[in-house]
């Protein structure tokens, strides 16, 4: 049993109004909240020992050294990946893409297939685009159930000889379906396909082990998971980290420069050019303790307590459509109410203290399958209430009957 209103007296923002009402942030799925003990060490490295880190002698750059290469080891205890240099710290989920489908260039042909899903976020699918366009490499995508659900017979239709890579993430973030990744990891490998998951909407809800899933990378964002924006994680195996080129050149991604030949710094270096953002990669390292001390499974147990409240609730009201109704998803609804569009109910509701987000939430294909504009998207965090639920139904209630 978790301890909410001690848990809220972590997050500093829960006490701020928000148009005379009492914050109400049901946008979790855009970033989550931060707690003080987060805040803090950002204060605290600037305060007390801001200085470049692997650069320098003097103290203090070695004190910012030891606390950014901690928070990795930090990082690669909570992903279980087996070494810490398969940890690269980028500034989040889109640099990682970016940095695997620019890799990928030299080892792709004209007439190679990339498979995706129907249920990406942008993020996951114009980088695989670009990649097509520069390779003449051909996209394929998985489609997806009017449940939300990847239709896996498809999947099994689409994978070949000529598949060399599949992107899917591991839960969408405008549904919230949970996507059978190792499922898709096992059956990519038996083609000698590579595989990347998005975990952006994941590791806020799951605890992941990357040796266990097996997946040659995984990526995902600091900020979604109570640490800072501007900073987020690539997971790739060694291998492919060693075979795939730099993404950016600069300082400390080198071993040697000079005008005939520069040769590259060996992991996790290579991919981190350019001074990083050290405050944002401790911090992200303490986001991770401050989770942890939570527990995983108890943030997924009552998660789940507040998707089900909800959905019951919201189900009561008439007209509502919630897209991706399933049983077993991440603590995400998406829905609409017929005959108002989802941008007027997220005004109103705001007014009354209320945050959600209203739109296509970054997955166009998506509000395309169901014939949307967009939806209103409530997604929950460990440090929601029960309370907060009925105040947000009975907003949308309201909502409903000035609009319609
Ligand atoms: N990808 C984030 C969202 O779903 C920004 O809202």
């Amino acid at each position: 049993m978790l301890d909410i209103e001690k848990i809220r007296k972590d997050f500093p923002i829960l006490k701020r109004k928000v148009n005379s009402k009492p914050l109400i942030y049901f946008d979790n799925a855009a970033t989550s909240q931060k707690p003080q003990i987060v805040i803090d060490s950002i204060v605290d490295y600037y305060s007390n020992y801001n200085a470049n880190i692997h650069r320098g002698v003097h103290t203090l750059s070695q004190e910012a050294t030891n606390a950014y290469e901690e928070a990795r080891i930090k990082i690669q205890n909570h992903f279980n990946a087996e070494k810490s240099h398969e940890i690269i710290l980028t500034s989040g989920t889109t640099h990682s893409i970016n940095l695997v489908a620019t890799g990928f260039t030299s080892f792709i042909q004209k007439g190679d297939e990339i498979i995706v899903s129907a249920l990406e976020h942008h993020s996951n699918i114009v980088p695989w685009q670009m990649l097509c366009e520069r390779t003449e490499a051909v996209l394929k995508v998985i489609p997806i159930s009017l449940k939300g659900e990847l239709i896996m017979e498809e999947f099994d239709k689409l994978l070949s000889k000529n598949t060399k890579l599949v992107f899917v993430n591991h839960v969408s973030n405008a549904l919230g379906t949970i996507n059978p990744i190792k499922e898709i990891i096992d059956k990519a490998h038996s083609f000698g396909a590579a595989v990347l998951i998005d975990g952006a909407q994941a590791t806020p809800h799951i605890k992941i082990d990357v040796q266990e899933l097996d997946c040659d990378f995984y990526v995902c964002s600091a900020h979604k998971l109570c640490g800072p924006t501007g900073i987020g994680m690539l997971y790739g195996k060694e291998e492919w980290l060693n075979k795939l080129p730099p993404y950016q050149g600069g300082g400390e991604m080198i071993a040697t420069v000079n005008f005939e030949k520069t040769t590259y710094a060996d992991l996790p270096y290579k991919f981190e050019a350019g001074t990083p953002n050290i405050s944002g990669g401790i911090a992200f390292g303490v986001a991770l303790d401050y989770m942890n001390g939570i527990g995983f499974e108890n943030i997924a147990t009552y998660e789940k307590e507040l998707l089900d409240l909800a959905t019951k609730k919201l189900l009561e009201i008439e007209g509502i459509k919630i897209y991706g109704p399933l049983e077993n998803k991440a603590s995400v609804i998406s829905f609409n109410i017929e005959g108002i569009h989802p941008f007027d109910i997220g005004t109103i509701i705001d007014k009354l203290g209320i945050a959600v987000r209203t739109g296509h939430h970054c997955t166009q294909p998506i509000m395309d399958f169901y014939k949307i504009p967009g939806t209103i998207r409530a997604s929950f965090s460990f440090y929601n209430t029960k309370e907060e639920i009925d105040i947000f139904i009975e907003a949308v209630k309201r909502a409903r009957n000035m609009l319609l």
